[in-house]
């Protein structure tokens, strides 16, 4: 169960202030697949670093099995995100000095698994995704911006983690192959009770998810 209740995040430049975020609240159940849509700029990128505990908010609290992460500092931070939380950024976020392989090996390596094992799994991940042996040792810079994104998401599923936040996830893919990831994410809710969060503008998947909340100068609209 995630719980959010009374969530603002304020930005301030020079003297404009933008409440990016603006006293949401809403609570979502363990294994189920929530999509965020709303026009740029209406915050759900900034909501999704909230929840991912990558920016933390003006006011409120957001609860996750029984623990305010906005609180969270330090290690049991990094915890966390590393453990509890698979991310996946609008713009990939890939290390451009790693392979494919390497850039989903690199959250196992936290998790102190062996190195052989690690690779095993990144390559079925990546297989998963689509990807083929030739690709996987290629470089992000030598893929296309549909197959990077494919390694972003695969990264983001390496540790088992128990929320996935996507932003855009299926952005820069082809209709068949958006569908492949959208029920590889869908099979996650049901085999590992995985809670799924979304960003997305594509309305063929919004329409597919339990729950879809639609942001507006970031309030929650319905
Ligand atoms: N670090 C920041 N400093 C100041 N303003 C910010 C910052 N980050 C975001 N904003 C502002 O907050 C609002 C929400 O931004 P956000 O990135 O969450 O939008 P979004 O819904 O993800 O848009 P898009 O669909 O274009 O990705 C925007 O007006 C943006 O300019
Ligand atoms: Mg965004």
């Amino acid at each position: 169960m995630l719980s959010v209740k009374h969530l603002t995040r304020e930005f301030i430049s020079g003297d404009t202030k933008v409440t990016a975020i603006d006293n949401i609240s809403f609570s979502i159940p363990q294994g189920s697949f929530t999509s965020i849509v709303g026009k740029s700029g209406s915050g759900k990128t900034t909501l999704l670093n909230l929840l991912g505990a990558l920016d933390k908010p003006t006011s409120g609290s957001i609860v996750v099995d029984d623990q305010d992460v906005t609180k969270l500092n330090g290690s049991a931070l990094t915890r966390y995100r590393g453990r509890y939380i698979g991310f996946v950024f609008q713009n990939y976020n890939l290390i451009p000095n790693l392979t494919a392989l390497e850039n989903v090996m690199l959250p196992l390596g936290f998790m102190g698994e062996k190195a052989n094992a690690r690779k095993q799994r990144a390559a079925e991940l990546l297989e998963a995704v689509g990807l083929n042996s030739d690709q996987m040792q290629r470089k992000p810079g030598k893929l296309s911006g549909g197959q990077q994104q494919r390694v972003a998401i695969a990264r983001a599923l390496a540790n088992r983690p128990s929320l996935i936040l996507a932003d855009e996830p299926t952005g820069n893919l082809d209709s068949e192959t958006g569908r492949m990831i959208f029920k590889l994410l869908h099979d996650l809710t049901r085999t590992e009770k995985t809670t799924i969060i979304v960003v997305t503008h594509d309305l063929s998947i919004a329409g597919k998810t339990d729950t879809t909340y639609k942001l507006q100068d970031g309030k929650i609209i319905k």
